[in-house]
């Protein structure tokens, strides 16, 4: 194989209370990557398109650190080339790192004949995200590799778990275009917690992950709320009061930030109350001088997709 092309999907992380360790992907928006192996055992970005300020320069760019890191442990048997179409806004909060850590680990993997399995392209995935975020955590790119409801149960040893989620749950997203990055948002964070919010925490972590696993929406909704990042990092999203209280009463299970914001996704039962709450989330913009996409889509099965 010399050449692939695919899709990777943008991914909702944390879930609310589940910081770091949870994370799904979305059907759209979603990247198109390009790889294309060179006999020149040097890795190129030749393309960048629909986002502005990604660096060409393979060392700082995500996929280039990530496609590097695997083709340097094989000996750089051969090179590559990558074109990058961005669906996935940079500093959305829906994974646009992720997708494209995730995207590389995928095809590179395919051009080497498939050598590593899916906890080492996590792995590479993962230095992804580290050469912009500063930390490494697997939240959007396990699930971007893997599809489903993936729980990263812990990191040293990486244990990633499938976990069983109900065929009919959707998810709202509504993205105000405010960028937020990552690097930024972690920073802000509390450093430690209380032992009251600490048993707050794994006790809605456990009744989200057991709500999934019994289909019990009333436990989901219920479990639904974190004590941790959201009561920072909502500060920095302009009216997020407004489009969380909206997403509610129009009958989601929860709401919350998606990954590190601004992007504020809502779990809910079923497509059309999915667009219900997705409609009820842009009520919240109508007035604001800022733009916003919109999206409703089903937990998406599937992560990286080959198109050609
Ligand atoms: N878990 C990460 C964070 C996700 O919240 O910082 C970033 O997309």
């Amino acid at each position: 194989m010399n050449e692939i092309k695919v899709f990777v999907p943008a991914t909702v992380s944390n879930v609310s209370c589940g910081f770091d360790i949870m994370g799904f992907p979305v059907s759209a928006p979603g990247d198109v990557m390009v790889f294309r192996r060179t006999e020149e055992p040097v890795v190129t970005i030749t393309e960048v398109r629909g986002a502005e300020g990604i660096p060409l320069d393979a060392r700082r760019n995500v996929a280039g650190v990530v496609t590097r890191a695997m083709l340097e442990e094989r000996g750089m048997p051969f090179g590559v080339e990558i074109a990058l179409e961005k669906g996935i806004r940079p500093g959305s909060g829906i994974g646009s790192s992720g997708a494209s850590a995730a995207g590389a680990a995928w095809a590179v993997n395919q051009l080497l004949g498939e050598a590593y399995g899916d906890e080492q392209l996590v792995e590479f995935a993962m230095l992804g995200e580290q050469s912009i975020s500063g930390a490494l955590h697997a939240d959007n790119v396990a699930p971007a590799l893997m599809g489903g409801f993936i729980l990263i149960s812990r990191y040293d040893p990486l244990t990633l778990v499938r976990l069983h989620y109900p065929a009919d749950l959707w998810c709202a997203v509504f993205h105000p275009f405010v960028e937020i990055k990552t690097k930024d948002a972690r920073e802000i964070l509390r450093k430690e917690l209380s032992l009251r919010e600490a048993v707050k925490q794994w006790g809605n972590v456990a009744g989200l992950v057991a709500g999934l696993q019994r289909e019990d929406y009333t436990l989901i909704a219920r479990s639904m709320e974190d004590v941790v990042a959201e009561p920072v990092r909502s500060l920095l999203i302009p009216g997020y009061e407004e489009i969380k209280q909206n997403a509610l009463e129009a009958g989601a299970l929860g709401c919350s930030i998606s990954g590190s914001g601004p992007a504020v996704f809502a779990l809910c039962r079923g497509e059309e109350n999915a667009r219900q709450v997705r409609e009820a989330m842009e009520q919240a913009y109508r007035h604001r001088q800022v733009e916003w996409r919109s999206y409703a889509s089903p937990i998406a099965a599937e992560g990286v997709k080959i198109l050609s």
